[in-house]
């Protein structure tokens, strides 16, 4: 089992890089399903989650081939599959990006349940509820979604996709990727603004789509006969300079971002700014960060876009753990996404769970501990807190921090961090009582 072992208090300094962004890439290559064509997609990150849907397009027919490091190129070779299996859908909830694509091209799909984890349930009645305004016959089989067009085409339907936490990304990616080659028009109300749907929504419309509404809570698309192929670059990832910015801040550091998306990042700057730290955009197009002064305790709620991202909230208690007093952290989001918290609490934080907030006494120091990632984000705001903390900090289950960071420990390295990756089994096995 791989280990990163992190000996902390290294200011960060350097410049880092950020990769394309995860959350892009997925929707993008589930996207190519739709296509008659070839497509290229460029910046694609170099992650395990990446290859895992890669390996499930191949699965339903598509040609999926890296033709250099971050570049992939699809064609469709057959329809005969529309089944994605739960062997692999269960390693990759993203997946369930197929079921739209799959339905309106082929008039069919079999995807299975993607189940929860451990930041909660996931449920996805509305990318069902969704795909059934768009006539789709749906019905939950043994873990799968089976889903049918009736005469293999679905139709135009203006339709709420809202949720009850606000816009859902999945289901609106889900639905407008169908909506593409429905009959007729389609109108989403309380589609999710996330940057992600709006880079979809581009690239769908350079395969001939003709999508209105792009990047609003609106989203009308005229449905098409086909598409052709096109070309994408995948943006830089907002969530992995997030990271970074937060790295920065927390460890006293004073680091610059290249390829950070800051359009994209403005509630995430809001929330650094206010709490001390100094984020500045230079003539070079880099974003630099720094802290000198202490550490202001913030408060702060999760939000759908442009609110502050659910994503990167386990990495600003990691950075609070040692602000000048008392935040509150809530998740309107995902109400259960604190499992960063006990292991946090093991380095010396006090960090005390209320409902679906974290209120985040700071120390003057946290103390390296062995601790384990449960999720991609929990994993990154360990290893931040390894950063800072005094001594070495193991943290385990770094299959969770791979899911979504490119190479983290290289790039951490890069920074001047004393941080690396072992592998197998640690001299004392890790084992946590249930
Ligand atoms: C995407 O997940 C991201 N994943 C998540 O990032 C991110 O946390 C999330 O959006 C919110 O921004 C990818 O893009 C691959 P949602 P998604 O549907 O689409 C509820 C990471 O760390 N909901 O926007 O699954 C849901 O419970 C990952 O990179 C329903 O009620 O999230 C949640 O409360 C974690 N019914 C809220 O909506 C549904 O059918 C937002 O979920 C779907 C969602």
């Amino acid at each position: 089992m791989e280990r990163l072992v992190i000996s902390g208090g290294t200011p960060l300094e350097g410049t880092v890089r950020v990769s394309g962004a995860k959350n892009g890439a997925l929707p993008l290559l589930a996207a190519t399903v739709l296509s008659e064509g070839r497509c290229v997609l460029q910046n694609v990150p170099d992650l395990k989650d990446i290859r895992t849907l890669a390996e499930i397009l191949r699965e339903v027919g598509l040609s999926v081939e890296k033709t250099a490091p971050n570049t992939y190129v699809t064609r469709l070779l057959s329809e005969e599959n529309s089944v994605a299996r739960y062997e692999l859908v269960s390693q990759m909830r993203a997946s369930i990006y197929l079921l739209g694509p799959l339905l309106a091209k082929r008039g069919e799909a079999r995807v299975s349940l993607p189940g929860g984890c451990v930041i909660g349930l996931r449920p996805v009645d509305l990318h069902i509820k969704g795909l059934r305004a768009l006539g789709a016959e749906i019905e939950l089989e043994h873990g799968y979604i089976v889903a049918r067009a009736p005469g293999g085409r679905l139709r135009g339907a203006r339709m709420f996709l809202g949720g009850p936490n606000g816009s859902s990304v999945g289901a609106t990616a889900n639905v407008l990727m169908a909506a593409c080659l429905a009959d007729g028009k389609t109108i989403i109300e309380g589609a999710a603004c996330e940057p992600e749907i709006g880079v979809l929504a581009r690239f769908l419309n350079r395969m001939g789509a003709t999508i209105e509404g792009i990047d609003t809570p609106r989203l009308v698309i005229t449905g098409v006969p086909a598409l052709r192929g096109a070309r994408v670059t995948v943006p830089p990832d907002r969530i992995e300079a997030g990271t970074f910015m937060v790295a920065a801040a927390a460890t006293g550091g004073d680091v610059r971002i290249e390829e950070a998306p800051l359009d994209h990042l403005g509630a995430v700057v809001a929330k650094l700014r206010e709490a001390g730290v100094e984020v500045l955009e230079e003539d070079d197009g880099l974003v630099r960060v720094r802290r000198q002064g202490p550490l202001r305790p913030v408060n702060v709620t999760t939000l759908t876009y442009p609110g502050y991202p659910t994503d990167m909230q386990a990495q600003l208690v990691a950075m609070l753990t040692l602000a000048d007093g008392i935040s509150v952290v809530s998740e309107k989001i995902y109400p259960d996404r604190f499992m960063h918290c006990a292991e946090l609490n093991r380095m010396g934080a006090q960090i005390l769970k209320q409902a679906a907030s974290a209120i985040v006494r700071g120390v003057p120091r946290l103390s390296g501990a062995d601790v384990m990632a449960s999720d991609l984000r929990a994993g990154a705001a360990l290893v931040i807190a390894g950063l800072v903390a005094e001594g070495r900090t193991t943290v385990h289950r770094v299959y969770h921090i791979d899911r979504g960071y490119e190479r983290i420990e290289e790039k951490f390295r890069g920074l001047g961090a004393c941080i690396e990756r072992l592998r197998g089994t640690p001299s004392t096995t890790l084992k946590r009582a249930a």
